[in-house]
C-alpha cells in the first residue's frame, strides 16, 4: 500500500475503533507514535490520550510530550508509578537492579502495573505498535483483544492503527505533515524508552537495538504488549546463536 491509501485505511480503521461511545484511550510514548495522535485528529477521534511517565524518561521526552499536548491541544493524562513502591523496590534492589536482572521487575513497577490500573477505566485502546519494530511484533493484529490488560468491562479491545506501516511511512509522514519530532531523534536515537535503557542507534543497527541495549535477548519487551510468560517463552524458543 503507498502512504495515501495507509493513512487512508489507517483512519478509517480508527473512526471504527473509537465509535459507538465507549470509553476508549490512545497511548502516547513520546516518540514516533505522534503519527497515531495526528491520525486521531484527522478521524476527528478525540478520545483521552495518556503517557505513563515511568521517572526515568529522558528529559527531552517529558518536554517533547508538552510540546506535542500543545501543538494538538490534548486532554492528556500523566500516568505514573506508586512512588511508595517504587521507594520499597529501589531500597531493596537498588537503582539500576534492570542492568542485572532481565529488567522485567522494574518495567512491572514503572511500567505495566500504572498501565494496567489506568487501562481498567476502559473498553479499549490505541498504541503506535507496528510489525516492523521487530520479528517478535511481526504477526501484531490491527485489531486484538489485549493479551496482557483487561478493561472496564472485562476483555480490552486494543487497536494498532499504524501496525503495517513501515518505518519509512512514518518517518515520510512524519516530514509531510511537518510533525514535532523529539529532539533525541537528531542524537541517533529511533526507539526511545526510558534514560538508562535507550541509547542512540549504531549506523545499520535495527531500531529496537538500542533498547535494554546490554542485553542480548532477541525479544526486548516489556510487559506491555506481551505477558511476561510471553517474553520468556519466545526467547526460550529461540535457537542459543540467535539468543
Ligand atoms: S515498549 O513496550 O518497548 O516500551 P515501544 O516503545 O515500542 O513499547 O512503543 C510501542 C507503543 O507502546 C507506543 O507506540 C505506545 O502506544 C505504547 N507505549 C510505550 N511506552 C509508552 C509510554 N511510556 N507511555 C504511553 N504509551 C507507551
Ligand atoms: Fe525500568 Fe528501564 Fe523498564 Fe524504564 S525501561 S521501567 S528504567 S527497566
Amino acid at each position: 500500500m503507498n502512504l495515501d491509501h495507509l493513512v487512508e485505511h489507517s483512519t478509517a480503521l480508527i473512526q471504527e475503533f473509537c465509535k459507538g461511545g465507549h470509553p476508549i484511550t490512545c497511548a502516547f510514548s513520546g516518540a514516533e507514535d505522534v503519527v497515531v495522535l495526528d491520525l486521531m485528529q484527522r478521524a476527528t477521534c478525540f478520545v483521552p490520550i495518556f503517557a505513563v511517565d515511568t521517572a526515568r524518561l529522558h528529559a527531552e521526552t517529558i518536554a517533547y510530550i508538552h510540546h506535542v499536548q500543545q501543538h494538538f491541544t490534548l486532554d492528556l493524562t500523566w500516568i505514573k508509578p506508586n512512588p511508595d513502591a517504587v521507594t520499597a523496590f529501589e531500597r531493596e534492589n537498588g537503582r539500576f537492579s534492570f542492568y542485572e536482572d532481565g529488567h522485567l521487575a522494574c518495567c512491572n513497577l514503572r511500567k505495566t502495573e500504572p498501565l494496567r490500573a489506568h487501562l481498567a477505566h476502559f473498553d479499549g485502546w490505541l498504541t503506535g505498535l507496528r510489525r516492523d519494530q521487530d520479528p517478535n511484533r511481526e504477526a501484531l493484529p490491527e485489531v486484538q483483544t489485549d493479551p496482557v490488560f483487561k478493561g472496564l468491562n472485562g476483555p480490552l479491545r486494543k487497536a494498532n492503527p499504524i501496525a503495517n506501516w513501515s518505518r519509512g511511512d512514518v518517518e515520510t509522514y512524519i516530514q509531510h505533515r511537518n510533525l514535532p519530532q523529539n529532539p533525541l531523534v537528531l542524537k541517533g536515537y529511533k526507539s526511545i524508552g526510558c534514560a538508562p535503557c535507550t541509547r542512540a542507534l549504531k549506523p545499520q543497527e535495527h531500531e529496537r537495538a538500542g533498547r535494554w541495549w546490554w542485553e542480548t535477548a532477541s525479544n526486548k519487551e516489556c510487559g506491555l504488549h506481551q505477558t511476561p510468560e510471553q517474553i520468556l517463552h519466545s526467547v526460550e524458543d529461540l535457537p542459543l546463536t540467535k539468543r
